[in-house]
């Protein structure tokens, strides 16, 4: 609030319309630097690799499905989710499924591929495309045994994820087989921002 009448000698908060006293200089916003990598990025991947280090340690094997698997931070592969649990050992995790649908994204998890040594019996799968679209097509082709522990990956930017995907995996072991687990991630500190700029708007 402004001052009411600044000519005034009455120099009271009241007087000066304001409802407390303020300091006389407000301070500059204190600068701090800015961090060697996000905090966030780099804690997840490390979340996740380590999720799936104690993972296979029980399974002792595994398929990892990645639906956004392009790296966020192409810069920093040591925060690459995909990277970290290909290369996470022991190596048990049989089979992956990566999928991104950025042009950009799928070379370099092609480059991801190749550059893996050889392990027994481990397939890398790279599918572009719309992971919505991709997944069902996976699931529908019966590849991901009802025997076999799976774990997915859902790290979308904001709401790339479509629910039904979600309940499409979550249902898809039969009620007597551990379910595909999954990690869906929302980015709860982006909300706000992420729903005022919805354009389609639904009842
Ligand atoms: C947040 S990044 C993934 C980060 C990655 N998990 C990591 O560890 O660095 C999201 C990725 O999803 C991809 N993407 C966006 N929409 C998609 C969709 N509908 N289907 C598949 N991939 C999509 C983007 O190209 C991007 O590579």
């Amino acid at each position: 609030m402004r001052p009411k009448n600044p000519s005034s000698n009455d120099k009271t908060p009241a007087a000066e319309g304001l409802l407390f006293p303020l300091p006389e200089r407000v301070p500059e916003d204190i600068k701090l630097p800015r961090l060697r990598h996000p905090v966030w990025t780099e804690h997840k991947a490390n979340l996740i690799a380590r999720y799936l280090y104690y993972f296979v340690l029980i399974t002792k094997h595994g398929t990892y499905i990645d639906g956004f698997a392009g790296p966020q931070r192409p810069e920093n592969p040591e925060m690459w989710s995909a990277k970290l649990v290909l290369e996470s050992e022991p190596r048990r995790l049989r089979h992956f499924y990566l999928f991104d649908k950025s042009e950009n994204q799928i070379r370099r998890l092609n480059a991801l591929r190749h550059s893996q040594p050889k392990v027994r019996g481990r397939t890398i799968q790279i599918s572009k495309g719309d992971f919505n679209s991709k997944v069902r097509e996976l699931l529908r082709s019966g590849q991901i045994k009802q025997t076999e522990a799976a774990f997915c990956l859902l790290d979308q930017i904001t709401f790339q994820c479509h629910w039904e995907t979600v309940v499409l995996l979550a249902s898809y072991k039969t009620p007597k087989r551990p379910k595909i687990e999954l990690f869906y991630f929302l980015a709860a500190g982006w909300m706000p921002r992420s729903i005022s700029a919805v354009k389609q708007r639904q009842t």
